[in-house]
């Protein structure tokens, strides 16, 4: 069996995109003051991504321009669903359920913790047991409490001492139900929408002057949670999610050019968080979902299968990604992967051509440990609100209603095969996109 006992198959949420309702985040606020603006988007401006195909456009242009699709309300009410949603990854043969906890739930002001919020993740913890599901928590997912965003937020070293404060308190209480903690995901794309771009919350003014600030805090918020957990309670997994796009270089008169600006994007994106998180860590999580194409100083994507969101699918990447990190000696996870898509037209090929080149990975003598596709359930996906259908469950927003996508199948039979091959499988697609 290719996939050795014990690796983990599994799905991810996260606190605010799943629960909403929360005014004690950050992001609550920056929904309500940008939805006006988000809805006056053409199909052009889509941050840091390509325009919109003119297919998708007339499938979502409505939604897209519709205010009431950036306002997070409840979400999907994973908050009082959590057992339901549990349950339902259990349905699909899954072995394990990663979601983060809001830290602005827990401590609404700071230096006060709220006990039933605690209490609330720990049933979260509970019930994944429960189910047979080992839990894979995140402690900070991209939402920060409103009095840390007043305080400056990760620019402020008292920031980052409160969030070990909580970090450490969270490992306290959840360590006799939990192996693996995840202390924060994705800062790479944090600082790059919030502070490179700053389309995404950023606190004080000037973004762009605290880029260096931030991603040092987060190093070093990170490395000090680590720590700290580990002191009090060595035998936990403490890890980090990290995201890392794949890039090629294309083949024209500016190869030269093409390849050192490759270079200088990984470099100093998403390599500078893995040099500097991967030591204090025992486990790294790749998350990986957008193929660039590097022309010149520009980045293209290739034709072939698309997200509804524009980004280029391109399964092969999982696997020469996996390779990167794998250079940094530690036990790999998939955390997050997955595609926007709606009427479920790529998700089968793309979770069988990723897990087929896990599988490649693993005969390479890669130490990939798991895989969870981002999401199990369609959610509130940032600044693009509702529209972009991430769920291995179709979420209805009006009744809560949740309905398995035909795609879950292939990822269901693929578990129980423990394996993603079929015979004569060269890592050749085998099933079109579009099938
Ligand atoms: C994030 C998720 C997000 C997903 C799809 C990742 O960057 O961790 O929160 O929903 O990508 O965009």
């Amino acid at each position: 069996m290719p996939f050795p006992a014990g690796f983990l198959f599994g799905a991810a949420v996260s606190a605010h995109q799943v629960e909403g309702d929360n005014a004690n985040s950050d992001w609550w606020y920056f929904e309500q003051e940008n939805a006006p603006r988000w809805a006056k988007r053409d199909r052009h401006t889509h941050y840091g991504q390509e325009a919109l195909s003119p297919e998708a456009w007339a499938r979502f242009g409505p939604e897209i321009q519709n205010p009431a699709t950036y306002l997070s309300g409840r979400s999907a009410d994973h908050y009082n669903r959590y057992e339901e949603d549990i349950k339902l990854a259990a349905k699909l043969g899954l072995n394990t359920f990663r979601f983060s906890i809001e830290w602005a739930r827990i401590e609404p002001e700071p230096g006060l913790y709220d006990e039933e919020a605690i209490a609330h993740y720990a049933d979260v913890v509970r019930s994944c047991r429960k189910h047979g599901l080992e839990p894979f928590v995140t402690l900070w997912h991209f939402t920060l409490p409103v009095w840390a965003g007043r305080m400056g937020g990760w620019a402020n070293p008292t920031v980052i001492e409160r969030y070990v404060a909580y970090a450490t308190l969270m490992a306290d209480r959840l360590a006799d139900e939990v192996k693996f903690l995840g202390t924060m995901n994705e800062p790479w794309v944090y600082v790059q929408l919030g502070y490179v771009y700053g389309v995404w919350p950023h606190h004080g003014r000037a973004p762009q002057r605290q880029i260096h600030t931030v991603s040092r805090n987060l190093i070093k918020a990170h490395t000090r949670a680590y720590e700290e957990i580990k002191r009090a309670h060595p035998h936990l997994q403490v890890g980090v999610s990290l995201d890392a796009g794949h890039y090629s270089v294309k083949r024209s008169t500016m190869l030269l050019l093409s390849w050192l600006v490759a270079r200088f994007t990984k470099r100093f994106g998403y390599e500078y968080f893995l040099r500097g998180m991967a030591k204090a860590s025992d486990w790294l999580g790749l998350q990986y979902y957008i193929h660039y194409k590097v022309a010149g100083t520009r980045l293209v994507s290739e034709p072939g299968p698309h997200s509804d969101l524009g980004w280029g699918l391109y399964p092969r990447g999982h696997y020469r990604l996996l390779r990167r990190f794998a250079r940094y000696g530690k036990p790999l996870y998939i955390t997050e992967s997955g595609l926007a898509d709606a009427d479920d037209t790529h998700r089968a090929w793309y979770i069988r051509e990723t897990l087929g080149y896990v599988e490649r990975a693993l005969d390479e003598g890669i130490d990939v440990r798991g895989y969870m596709h981002w999401s199990l359930l369609d959610n509130f996906e940032w600044d693009k609100g509702f529209w972009p259908r991430f769920g291995l469950y179709e979420v209805d927003f009006k009744t809560f209603e949740r309905k398995a996508r035909p795609s879950t199948a292939i990822y269901t039979a693929i578990i129980k095969a423990g394996t993603a091959r079929e015979e004569g499988d060269l890592r050749q697609p085998r099933i079109r996109p579009g099938t």
